[in-house]
């Protein structure tokens, strides 16, 4: 007879109000999501505001009475509702997102969560970087609504006496029998206490690499290959005359949008990605990592011979594109895995360029732009096109700038068959991830530049 063990872990976030907990949080929530792991974040303070709202800070002084009882039963209110759905079998990781900022808070919340079961995984947030904590301020007095068309400069005061009123009791994590991750100033130094097991530490080992600050990352898919030319999918071909023309033109795509700042071109193993960054003038690393879906027995063939030599491969993956595993090659799951230590490596560095594949750049955009795994397949990554990512504490900005060569379409809508795709008119506006803005408009492309022709994994 055999048991299955399951995991639980609660990450309970542990910091003075302003120092990056909640933005952690959905950091955390999201690499998870994207890794397939059921996540889910408990808000202490959400649940406080359904008690008290529009309170001013006197509501949070440790000797106000009335106050510190709501606080109470809201935190008690949201553990209880976390055990509940980890109890439901909702999920894996749940993240307890609060300041929890006294020992005999930690104490309780572990009592709670060991004595069920529960792995209890404390995240703490030192922030002494005045800039950091100013810029965090703002984003909460912006947002908050306990701070509601009220005069920023009142409600800044107000949240800066709130802070106060934690200090006074604030005690950092110093308990040697729990585990933790301590991270101060943005990382800068983490001190990791009795961390175990796999999932734990891949949290802590992601949470070591991620940076607070916003910053650019710039990708392109390679240009036009000769196999995109005549539909196939896989191989290892060189570019088109076309994608030659774009990797030409790409030097100066990069200039009128990147400026003079100097980038590391990271691009994949493949001919068609390093052709693409020849002409770039920067230093260059190539990745295995970066290889494009392997298609396996697929490799080389084109849709229609797909359709015809394995139709019910064709149409299973139509079904589950994220699940489907080509015979002898991979699904788009076993590619998010691949791509993982580049997702950690683009949390770590600044100015990079990645050239890479539409399979493989799909697996990266939903990361950042926070795309489930059923959509994550049809993301849509046009060639010839310099594209900006932006993450930012709420999300992620999306840019394109088109490079104005023409090249095939390689877009497929789901369930579309390959005689169908042959009048399907391409549009790549209003995709998926696909983000307008005033400045950078989604435009239609034209269907003289992009004639409609379909290889696409
Ligand atoms: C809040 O009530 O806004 C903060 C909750 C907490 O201190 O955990």
């Amino acid at each position: 007879m055999s048991t299955t063990v399951e995991i639980r872990i609660a990450c309970v976030m542990v910091g003075l109000p302003a120092r990056g907990k909640t933005y952690l949080a959905k950091k955390i929530q999201r690499y998870l999501r994207w890794l397939g792991i059921d996540t889910e974040i408990f808000n202490v303070g959400c649940e406080r505001q359904k008690l008290a709202n529009r309170i001013d800070h006197t509501f949070f002084d440790f000797h106000n009475a009335n106050g510190m009882s709501q606080r109470e039963q809201a935190a008690e209110t949201t553990l209880t509702a976390m055990i509940d759905w980890f109890d439901e079998g909702k999920g894996t990781v749940a993240i307890y997102d609060g300041t929890n900022c006294t020992r005999a808070r930690r104490a309780w919340i572990h009592k709670e969560l060991a004595s069920r079961g529960i792995e209890v995984l404390f995240i703490e947030s030192i922030c002494q970087d005045e800039s950091i904590i100013q810029s965090n301020i703002q984003d909460i007095i912006s947002k908050n609504p306990d701070y509601h068309d009220m005069d920023p400069a009142v409600a800044e005061a107000d949240f800066k006496q709130r802070v106060k009123h934690y200090e006074e009791m604030y005690e950092t994590i110093t308990e040697d029998h729990l585990t933790y991750l301590k991270i101060i100033d943005a990382n800068q130094q983490c001190i990791i206490n009795l961390v175990r097991g796999y999932l734990e530490s891949r949290i802590v080992y992601f949470l070591m690499n991620v940076k607070i600050r916003p910053k650019s990352i710039w990708f392109s898919r390679h240009g036009e290959s000769q196999f995109n030319v005549e539909d196939k999918i896989g191989g290892d071909a060189d570019l088109s005359s076309r994608g030659q023309m774009y990797a030409a033109r790409l030097p100066d795509l990069i200039k009128e949008h990147v400026g003079d700042r100097p980038l590391t071109v990271w691009t994949s193993s493949m001919k068609r990605t390093i052709q693409t960054a020849s002409q770039l003038p920067y230093p260059k690393k190539s990745w295995k990592a970066l290889d494009e879906l392997n298609t396996g027995v697929c490799d080389g063939m084109t849709y229609a011979e797909i359709e015809e030599k394995y139709p019910e491969d064709f149409a299973r993956r139509d079904e589950d594109k994220f699940n489907y595993r080509y015979r002898g090659g991979e699904s788009y799951r076993d590619l998010v895995l691949r791509v993982e230590p580049i997702i950690m490596e683009l949390e770590r560095h600044d100015n990079i360029l990645l050239v890479a594949h539409q399979a493989t750049l799909r697996c990266i955009f939903a990361y950042f732009l926070d795309v489930g795994h059923d959509e994550l397949p049809y993301i849509k990554v046009p060639l010839h096109t310099l594209i900006e990512l932006i993450p930012n504490a709420h999300g992620c900005e999306k840019h394109y700038y088109r490079g104005n060569i023409e090249a095939v379409d390689t877009f497929r809508p789901k369930g579309d068959r390959v005689t169908k795709l042959k009048d399907t008119d391409t549009s790549n506006a209003g995709a998926i991830g696909e983000i307008a803005d005033a400045k950078n408009p989604i435009l239609p492309l034209s269907p003289k530049l992009y004639p409609k022709k379909s290889t696409t994994h």
